[in-house]
């Protein structure tokens, strides 16, 4: 047993306490204190649900260089997420019930955060033939993705939410049109003009959104069970406003932003710095802006993080060779607590429904309260400041473009199912 004393309670329900939390037997057995063996002081500590990430790249199997499922996973509980669904653009690409199962078992064994692999809509990720979305359903993928590549060929994706949609898997989308997007490795505009670099346009998002969504209004129109698109990475304004009325309209489709979309801007890349080459690409303030509106008004339904750990070697190429991605399981939740919380006002509730039972509610997962009975997979922060520093993520990804950004809302304790996963030396 746990007792955590003093503690304030955040989730999408709103900021209550501070109460004595009791946690046993994998559950929340009482807000109002008890007897326990450990005794937490939980004063100007806030205690929420577990976070749940939809969008991690583990690299597992294959490019056990950037990461492996023992660092991803300890650094998804070292950033307070319990559950995470791991990308499937690996080597070979997770499109198989077999790869499903062993990373679930792998993963069951680290008992760390829980894995809920997505696997490729599509066989080895190439949009020509669908996979077998049951038999993966069956083995416990959460999604199906061809995420890392782009779905270039309407007919297979409207063909995979039909088949996925009696079965109700969402199908999440990387909506970027490849041939708008060519080589681009930042926003497309006068500043990528400026410093010579080849652009990828806000364009290539928002034709790509259009297209799925009609996509989307097809598969709902030919089939008996609603489908379900899920947007990744949004990152523009006009991208926003097409997913708004689309949602007014009732179409059945969800998105998530990343937390580097909404903390940076397009001018990062004057430093010529591959630490900020991400797909799609760092957008202008005017684009974080109507982000953080959309998450706001429910128009994003999740904060995901889009880890993508590389190699120092390979994000030290120059920025038209290095790979596009950036680490950021272990900061995700600090930087928004920070930047869009205590710096903007942004309710602590609304963030941390972000965080819990947005993404939930895409995975089809019961929302999560801190409520008497509820299951313990929580997470305790704290809003002391300190420094981002890379060298001491648990990733393998030691490197990160907020370096030295100074955070508060750290994760201080992880708990899956009432069981410590991550504790931070005091
Ligand atoms: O920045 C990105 N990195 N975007 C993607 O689409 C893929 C990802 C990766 O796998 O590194």
């Amino acid at each position: 047993m746990l007792l955590i004393k003093n503690v304030k309670l955040v989730d999408a329900l709103g900021e209550r306490g501070p109460v004595d939390v009791l946690i046993g037997e994998g559950r929340i057995l009482s807000l109002h204190g008890g007897k326990a063996e450990t005794v937490m002081d939980g004063r100007g500590l806030y205690l929420a649900p577990g976070f749940v990430d939809l969008h991690a790249h583990l690299r597992e199997p294959g490019q056990e260089v950037k990461e492996e499922l023992s660092t991803g996973l300890l650094a998804a509980v070292r950033g307070g997420y319990t559950d995470i669904v791991s990308m499937p653009n690996t080597s070979p690409p997770v499109d198989t019930p077999e790869a499903v199962r062993a990373l679930r078992k792998k993963a069951q064994a680290l008992g760390l955060a829980r894995l809920h692999p997505a696997a490729a809509l599509t066989q080895a990720q190439e949009g020509k033939a669908l996979t077998e979305a049951g038999l993966l359903k069956e083995a416990g993928a959460s999604l199906l993705t061809d995420d890392g590549h782009t779905n270039e060929d309407a007919g297979i994706l409207a063909a995979g939410l039909l088949q996925a949609s009696p079965l109700g898997l969402p199908v999440a989308v990387h909506a970027e049109d490849a041939s708008l997007r060519r080589g681009g490795v930042m926003n497309d505009g006068p500043l990528a003009d400026l410093l010579g670099l080849p652009g990828n346009p806000p364009e290539a998002e928002v034709a790509r959104i259009a297209r799925d969504l009609e996509v989307l209004r097809y598969a709902l129109r030919r089939s008996p069970k609603r489908p379900h698109l899920h947007i990744q990475h949004l990152s523009t304004k006009r991208g926003l406003e097409l997913l708004r009325e689309a949602k007014r309209a009732g179409l059945p489709v969800t998105a998530e932003a990343t937390p580097h979309h909404l903390t940076l801007t397009e001018e990062a890349l004057r430093s010529f710095d591959p630490l900020f080459k991400v797909a799609p690409p760092l957008r202008t303030p005017e684009d974080v802006e109507a982000l953080i509106e959309g998450l706001l008004d429910g128009t994003l339904d999740a904060i995901a993080t889009d880890h993508a750990p590389h190699t120092q070697a390979e994000k030290e190429m120059d920025l038209l060779r290095a790979p596009f991605g950036i680490p950021s399981l272990e900061v995700a939740f600090p930087l928004l607590y920070t930047e869009l919380h205590l710096k903007q006002g942004f309710p602590l509730s609304r963030l941390v429904e972000l965080f819990t039972d947005g993404p939930r509610k895409v995975l089809g997962l019961k929302p999560l309260h801190l409520e008497e009975g509820a299951e313990a997979s929580l997470v305790l922060l704290d809003p002391k400041e300190r420094p981002v520093n890379p060298k001491a993520f648990a990733s393998k990804a030691r490197f990160s473009p907020w370096t030295g950004w100074v955070l508060g809302g750290w994760p201080v304790l992880t708990l899956v199912e009432g069981r410590a996963v991550y504790q931070a030396l005091a």
